[in-house]
């Protein structure tokens, strides 16, 4: 069973920038992003420790995040410093100009 939500528009996804949208019902909000001219969804918290990740930055289509320097890599979620780490990447579904992820 998938739990698919919107999260905003594709106009409103900047390239190469980590920016939040909230959605109803979930704690941190998700990133959604486009890197090397794809769209990646991803949830807004670091899995190391409860840090932000919209904070952090993107280089290299890898979130760095703020807490520890952690790089996770945006196309297969692998955590560059610590192999027991994963960023979930939420499969995203266009409807016309509308983005949505599964949460589940
Ligand atoms: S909190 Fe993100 S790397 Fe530690």
């Amino acid at each position: 069973m998938a739990l698919r939500v919107y999260v905003c528009r594709v106009g409103d996804v900047d390239d190469e920038a980590l920016r939040p949208f909230r959605v109803a019902g979930v704690t941190w909000p998700v990133i959604v992003t486009r890197t090397g001219g794809q769209l990646v969804a991803v949830p807004g918290v670091c899995p190391h420790e409860d840090v932000a990740l919209w904070d952090g930055e993107l280089e290299g289509g890898a979130i760095i995040c703020p807490g520890h320097g952690y790089a996770f890599d945006l196309g297969t979620g692998r955590c560059k410093h610590d192999a027991g780490l994963e960023l979930r990447r939420y499969p995203i579904t266009v409807v016309g100009d509308e983005i949505w992820v599964d949460l589940l």
